[in-house]
């Protein structure tokens, strides 16, 4: 059955969509992690395969996301359980909904601990705290920042309430208001780019993103990959669903999706562009970890010219990016609260950010007082493998790495295989048979059987 609106509102129009759904999508995971990870993980051949999921899983998920949304203009959770319901399916799919729900609890606890380290730098670039530092004075006032919790605590703090304020105001006057504000600003992240050209260090920067090392890759590059496209467009948590479900129904679900895919994976490879010409240059090494940007930027505006005034704009929308991609983390528990539990949006979205606000204090300590590995060593085919980290490392692998792709495979699958063909023509309304079943076959087969496959090479069962 076709709905045509949600009771929680509906974006005014299919470019406010495509606003939202680009703000869910870039932030944090564009321009701290994704550089980072691509460091650790040697550069060329992580990005590739990075791109070929973006491409062959990510785009076609999105696509089968939006459609449930809009069909069910629900929470992921009512969604999954009223269509399924409506096609005659066991109702165990509401899982989905409720793996996306914790997943989204998961990832905001740090992702607003690292929106704090942002807010935290908006202001000593403005304060001219980065001026005549070398490599290891701003490696220094890094760490002086993260083994700090009393610090991370306010600036998480702050965070959280600025998503609260948003997200209580609701979906036309809170979050579309927002997208509408700040995505432009956005577009500024080019100037640094056209900075990082002009150092010298440029093609050393292209070389490293592009150049693949395949002798480099293992099982886990591959699935970390993976979890970073994931990641990266909001996928397979229901972000994306809840955002489909307050779109018009007329609106093309195939140009939206390819639309904010694009923006996205520009932002991403712009952000690397940006980033290694000035590892490079400065001596500093690309697996720098969580803390490579605020250590190689810093030293950038450290240098150039009006650095003061581009390091405090560069700051300020690094948390823009963050703070529409986490109202969106937000949305799914809200709904579903509202929906479900009968409060009112204020209220839900208290609650929402109280919860993740205080599993964030997990990744605070995570650089401090719990800084020590916990886990255990497994010993694989006679090879021992350490599995654990600190809390923010493992909240970051259990969701990028498997809870994501996981609800990614499961909703390829009940699109693609448990709801009828006409249902899901129906909703996504492509106008080309050619295109409706490209798509098809990509969703039914390439990108499950794709994603099972990383999830075995991963685990060195293959
Ligand atoms: N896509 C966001 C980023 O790249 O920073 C993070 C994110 C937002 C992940 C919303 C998942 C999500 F549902």
């Amino acid at each position: 059955m076709r709905r045509e609106s949600s009771i929680h509102g509906q974006w005014s129009s299919k470019l406010v969509f495509i606003l939202a759904a680009t703000g869910s999508a870039v932030g944090l995971g564009n321009i701290w992690r994704f550089p980072y990870i691509a460091g650790e993980n040697g550069g060329g051949a992580f990005v590739l395969i990075y791109l070929a999921c973006i491409l062959l899983i990510g785009l076609p998920i999105m696509m089968a996301e939006i459609t449930l949304g809009r069909r069910g203009r629900q929470s992921p959770i009512n969604t999954m359980a009223t269509l399924s319901r409506e096609e005659g399916l066991h109702r165990a799919w509401g899982f989905v909904g409720w793996l996306g729900v914790a997943a989204g609890f998961i990832i905001l606890s740090y992702y607003s601990v690292i929106a704090g380290w942002s807010l935290s730098y908006v202001f000593r670039a403005a304060g001219g705290a980065f001026a005549g530092l070398d490599a290891d004075g701003v490696r220094g006032m890094f760490n002086a920042l993260v083994s700090d919790p009393e610090r991370l605590l306010a600036w998480h703090t702050l965070f959280m309430i600025m998503n609260v304020l948003v997200v209580a105001r609701g979906v036309r006057s809170g979050l579309e208001k927002a997208v509408k504000f700040l995505m432009p600003a956005l577009f500024g992240l080019l100037l640094l780019v056209g900075y990082s050209m002009s150092q010298g260090h440029f093609m050393e920067g292209v070389s490293f993103l592009f150049k693949p090392d395949w002798s480099e890759v293992s099982g886990d590059t591959i699935l970390l990959a993976m979890g970073q496209a994931f990641f990266t467009l909001s996928l397979g948590m229901g972000a994306i669903m809840i955002y489909g479900s307050y779109l018009s129904s007329r609106a093309s679900i195939l140009k939206t999706s390819a639309t904010v895919v694009s923006a996205d994976t520009a932002v991403a490879l712009l952000a690397g562009l940006a980033i290694f010409p000035i590892v490079f240059a400065s001596g500093l090494a690309p697996g720098e970890g969580p803390g490579l940007i605020f250590i190689t930027l810093p030293m950038a505006f450290a240098e150039m010219p009006g650095g003061l005034l581009f390091g405090t704009l560069f700051f300020l929308l690094l948390v823009t990016a963050a703070w529409t991609s986490s109202i969106s983390l937000m949305e799914p528990a809200v709904a579903w609260l509202v929906e479900n539990r009968g409060f009112d949006r204020p209220m839900a979205a208290v609650i929402v950010g109280g919860i993740a606000w205080f599993l964030g204090l997990g990744t605070i300590l995570s650089f401090s007082l719990w800084s020590n590995p916990i886990g255990f060593s497994l010993t694989i085919g006679g090879e021992a493998t350490f599995i654990g980290g600190t809390l923010f490392e493992m909240a970051d692998y259990l969701t990028s790495n498997i809870m994501l792709p996981l609800g990614g495979l499961l909703i390829a699958l009940f699109v693609g295989w448990r709801m009828t063909q006409r249902s899901v023509e129906d909703e996504l309304d492509l106008h080309s048979r050619v295109l409706f079943k490209a798509w098809y076959y990509v969703l039914r087969f390439a990108a499950p059987v794709g994603i099972l496959l990383i999830f075995l090479k991963a685990v060195n069962l293959i």
